[in-house]
């Protein structure tokens, strides 16, 4: 009978589900599936069964004991359902029915301190729980993903072979994504874009900061495409080519790719492209406002992240923006005729601004790592964003050789190719800025980011006044320059007259 139990068991046949499912399935495993209406467990069956080659593999329950006791022991059993109180209602739903040793592994975007609260919760009980980061959208789940684990080793060590096999793969040599698996036929070969990441909430928190840079990427790419059409006068297929041309170097990556696609898409309902049809009005989901109230707490510098998540709320207010802009004004734009020269330094501005906001991603998890207790791996994870996920790009190889030279790295910029980058590139990332900022065009993401430049590049900055002005009001105290750190001191201003007292 145990020939015929599934080497792994998933709960959540919504569009992920269903295509990690099927990408578990096209490696030679036999997955149970269960969803909680019935319904959608029927439809994918006989979606498995209609695909080609038809998915034997996959096995379908409507009853969730059957589902677990259909499943090898110690059980695998991935949740791909709602964050939140949906995950906790799927484990209260399983715990009756598991058994010592089994592993859970919820494979949404959980929020890290879910992760840890659910990862003691069910160790108490004599399970194991694994919190994965997934990415790569529909796409990636159905034909290779990147994944960020976190659990035990042990709990990792039962997983890590299907988790290898179902990830994205880099090809050993050229550090380049191996061109994508098709149905039933898997990548063969290459590194795959996945590793332990750490215990308990690392690998979300790890995912979370995925999705914190991937804000800021996408908001860093609408400025520069906002420059040229406002500045430059183009149109979005024309700058959709500019797109598609900057995707054959440095920027290579994803998002650059889409971004050129979706400039040169015509608009199926109408005249023109669709871009310029989509209302301006963006969404978010929670990850980016995560990220940026976690640097928050921890004190790390992530403005550009937390600007991108700003800008996207700024850009929600829409009907107050159409109203305001009948009552406030501004400069007019003045159209820049040197096309060709703004264009390159737009790319610079993109670029430079790029490596600012992967610093920043790259210095909260260190700040994370030390207040979570983990011991997190740079290179690798930068490897682990290298293939499947939405911020996959080619400069991240860079960021892996950085750590792989210097594993201390305290940050990204002053590793020699990115301070290199950022030396050869700043002239034109200042000038797009001030254009910009003299034609009132907003790039909130491209200023944010030159702002963290410059600020960690200076030895000095005006924080001596604000210690002052704190120690003025509320005797906060402050250290002097000419004492040793951790000495502080107050006066009782206005000082004249006044003697100086250590505190
Ligand atoms: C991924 C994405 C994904 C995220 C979406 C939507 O890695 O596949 O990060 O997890 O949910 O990008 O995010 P917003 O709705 O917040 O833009």
């Amino acid at each position: 009978m145990t020939t015929n139990l599934a080497d792994i068991g998933l709960v959540g046949l919504a569009v992920m589900g269903q295509n990690l499912a099927l990408n578990i399935a096209d490696h030679g495993y036999h997955i149970a599936v269960y969803n909680r209406n019935s319904e959608k467990t029927l439809d994918f069956i006989k979606r498995c069964e209609h695909e080609e080659p038809a998915h034997e593999h996959v096995k379908g329950y409507v009853d969730m004991l059957a589902f677990v006791r259909a499943i090898k022991r110690p059980r695998k059993i991935v949740l791909l359902v709602k964050a939140g109180a949906a995950t906790d209602a799927t484990i209260e739903a399983l715990l009756p029915h598991l058994e010592q040793g089994d592993i859970v592994i919820d494979g949404g975007n959980a929020h890290w301190l879910d992760t840890i609260r659910r990862e003691k919760h069910l160790s108490s009980l004599g399970f194991a729980f694994i919190g994965s980061g997934v990415s790569g959208g529909e796409t990636g789940a159905r034909f290779g993903p990147s994944l960020m684990p976190s659990g035990t080793l042990e709990a990792w060590s039962s997983l890590e072979p299907i988790w290898r096999d179902i990830a994205a793969k880099i090809d050993h040599k050229t550090g380049e994504p191996l061109p994508g698996a098709a149905p039933g036929k898997p990548v063969e070969g290459g590194v795959p874009c996945t590793a332990y990441i750490g215990p308990n909430g690392a690998g979300h928190y790890v995912k979370m900061v995925h999705n914190g840079i991937e804000y800021i990427d996408m908001q860093l790419i609408c400025e520069a495409y906002w420059l040229m059409k406002t500045l430059l006068g183009m149109e979005a297929g024309e700058i959709g080519k500019v797109f598609q041309e900057w995707n054959e170097g440095v920027l290579s990556s994803f998002l650059i790719e889409i971004t050129a696609d979706i400039l040169q898409q015509k608009d199926p309902a109408g005249e023109g492209y669709l871009v310029d049809k989509v209302l301006d009005a963006a969404g978010q989901k929670g990850t980016g406002q995560w990220t940026a109230s976690s640097a928050l707490e921890l004190g790390a510098p992530a403005n550009a992240i937390a600007e991108a998540v700003f800008a996207r709320a700024l850009s929600a207010l829409k009907d107050e923006r159409v109203k305001a802009s009948k009552v406030l004004q501004g400069p007019v734009v003045k159209l820049e005729t040197d096309r060709v020269a703004i264009i390159e330094a737009i790319r610079d501005a993109l670029y430079c601004s790029k490596i600012c906001a992967y610093a920043q991603g790259f210095q909260l998890m260190a700040e994370a790592q030390i207040a979570y207790a983990w011991t997190l791996n740079f290179g690798a994870i930068a490897h682990i964003w290298r293939g499947g996920c939405i911020i996959r790009a080619r400069f991240l190889q860079k960021i892996t050789d950085a750590y792989a030279t210097d594993p201390g790295l305290k940050n990204l910029m002053l590793d020699p190719y990115f301070t290199e980058v950022l030396h050869t590139g700043q002239a034109h990332w200042r000038e797009v800025i001030a254009l910009a900022v003299r034609n009132g065009i907003p790039v909130p993401a491209f200023g944010s980011a030159l702002a963290y430049l410059d600020g960690y590049r200076s030895a000095s900055l005006p924080a001596n006044l604000l210690q002052a002005q704190r120690d003025y009001f509320g005797a906060h105290t402050y250290e002097r320059t000419d004492q040793s750190r951790g000495r502080f001191f107050h006066v009782d201003w206005p000082a004249v007259g006044r003697p100086q007292s250590e505190m």
